[in-house]
């Protein structure tokens, strides 16, 4: 399973120029995140404080059990085989083949013999489809290709922890669906947790489970996808329409003659350039392509966002309710293709009492509420399990007794257990 990844009280300057202070959020194990943020924001060096390049004055970043801020280099050296990085820049050495490049991971971090590094080198390859330009030096092939032989190499170790910095930078769109495709497949298959830095507000709506915002040296906010896309802050509507009038400038602080002659501009009906798109409206996220397993993280996602719902903004809450309803409206709908849905749970959140509601045309299983070792529902649940009643059964037994039972966040780990047997099609419970 993927590492979660807790950054708190995070401030970073370089001399007297402070980038960002009093950053604090966690990546949940197994999530997909994006961080969002106007150029020059610090995204960066945000990416590259996570895994230790950079040192910030304050705060801690705990990966694994460990603060990276305060462990010894050798210590440093053992978690950075958690990750793999895609730099903004690509950061392939321009004297090396690709092939090499892409094998580098391998010979510095394993000791694996060079035909399985081969295998390895060459599935990566083929998986962003550089197949046939594995020869070519950095400084002979397109800055598409750059990135796309960065994120192979970044892909090499199967890390527990994915940094992209902008991986659809230098990229058609066709090409970006297919990395974006391919960051959502890994994700399924290996359960890693994945942290994207982008620009492109098409990736934000469609692929990540929470999405962040770094703006004037601060996050602005971090939480479900649902929250910062039907955010009605100024600077996050801007961001996603990607018009010119607004909270940001072309420069960081926007001059306030700038923005009243802007809002003058704005009144008399002057286009600022941004699409008129309606970001509340959420669409369905990408889903692994047929064939993928189950995305483990999608169901914890679920259980987490339900676990928060009632500290979320009223316009946030309805979003992910609405966007449960339309994920398990289409699992009804085609089962076999939906192999994350499926798994999902139904739930009725209007009924405090209702906790088994079925799933009509779905595969076989119940929607089970999570009780106490005595049986007991619990008075709020945090969510439902949707599973087959022996397993489900390990699931509840698993949660913790007595009467601060669910106050506690659920162990989702027995729940996983409970849908890992269901995906495999086996009839009994493994425990
Ligand atoms: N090693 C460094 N030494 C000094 N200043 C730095 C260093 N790295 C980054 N900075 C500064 O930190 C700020 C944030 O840079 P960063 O590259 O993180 O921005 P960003 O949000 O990634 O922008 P973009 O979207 O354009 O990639 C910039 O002002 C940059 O000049
Ligand atoms: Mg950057």
């Amino acid at each position: 399973m993927g590492v979660e990844v807790t950054v708190e009280g995070l401030t970073k300057s370089f001399g007297s120029q402070n980038i960002w202070r009093d950053v604090s959020l966690t990546l949940p194990a197994g999530e997909v995140n994006a961080l969002l943020g106007p150029s020059g924001t610090g995204k960066s060096v945000f990416l590259k404080t996570l895994i230790g390049l950079l040192h910030p004055e304050q705060g801690s970043v705990i990966i694994d059990g460990t603060d990276i801020t305060q462990c010894s280099a050798k210590e440093l050296y053992e978690i950075r085989k958690l990750f793999g990085v895609l730099f903004q820049d690509g950061a392939l050495f321009g004297s090396m083949s690709l092939y090499d490049n892409i094998a580098f991971p391998l010979r510095e971090h394993t000791k694996k013999k060079e035909d399985e590094v081969r295998r390895i080198v060459m599935e990566k390859v083929e998986l962003v489809g550089l197949a046939g330009a594995e020869g070519k030096l950095p400084g002979e092939i397109s800055g598409g290709m750059r990135k796309r032989a960065g994120l192979a190499r970044a892909l090499v170790l199967d890390p527990q922890i994915i940094l992209c910095d902008e991986p659809d930078s230098g990229l058609d769109p066709v090409r970006t669906a297919y990395i974006s495709q391919l960051l959502i497949d890994i994700n399924a298959e290996i359960d890693a947790t994945i942290l994207i830095v982008t620009h492109n507000i098409n990736i934000a709506r469609t692929i990540p489970d929470n999405i962040g915002m770094l703006f004037r040296k601060e996050l602005v906010m971090f939480g479900p996808r649902e929250q910062l896309l039907t955010s009605e802050q100024p600077v996050v509507k801007q961001f996603l329409s990607g018009d010119r009038f607004g909270p940001i400038g072309m420069s960081e602080e926007k001059d306030e003659s700038v923005a009243a002659a802007e809002a003058a501009m704005q009144a008399a009906g002057i286009s600022g350039g941004g699409t008129a798109d309606d970001f509340s409206e959420i669409i369905p996220q990408v889903q692994p392509n047929p064939g993928m397993p189950v995305r483990k993280a999608a169901i914890r996602h679920r259980a987490n966002v339900l676990g928060m719902l009632h500290t979320l903004p009223e316009n946030a809450q309805h979003a992910i309710r609405n966007s449960i309803a339309e994920e398990d409206r289409r699992a009804a709908e085609s089962p076999e293709t939906s192999t994350t849905l499926v798994a999902l749970s139904q739930t009725d959140f209007n009924d405090p009492n209702a906790r088994f509601t079925g799933l009509p045309g779905g595969p076989e299983g119940v929607y089970v509420a999570p009780t106490d070792v005595h049986g007991n529902t619990a008075a709020s649940a945090q969510t439902d399990v949707v599973a087959r009643p022996d397993m489900a059964k390990t699931a509840v037994a698993q949660q913790p007794a007595g009467d601060d039972a669910f106050t506690q966040p659920i162990d989702t780990s027995a729940i996983e257990t409970a849908i890992i047997d269901k995906s495999n099609g086996q009839g009994s419970n493994q425990a």
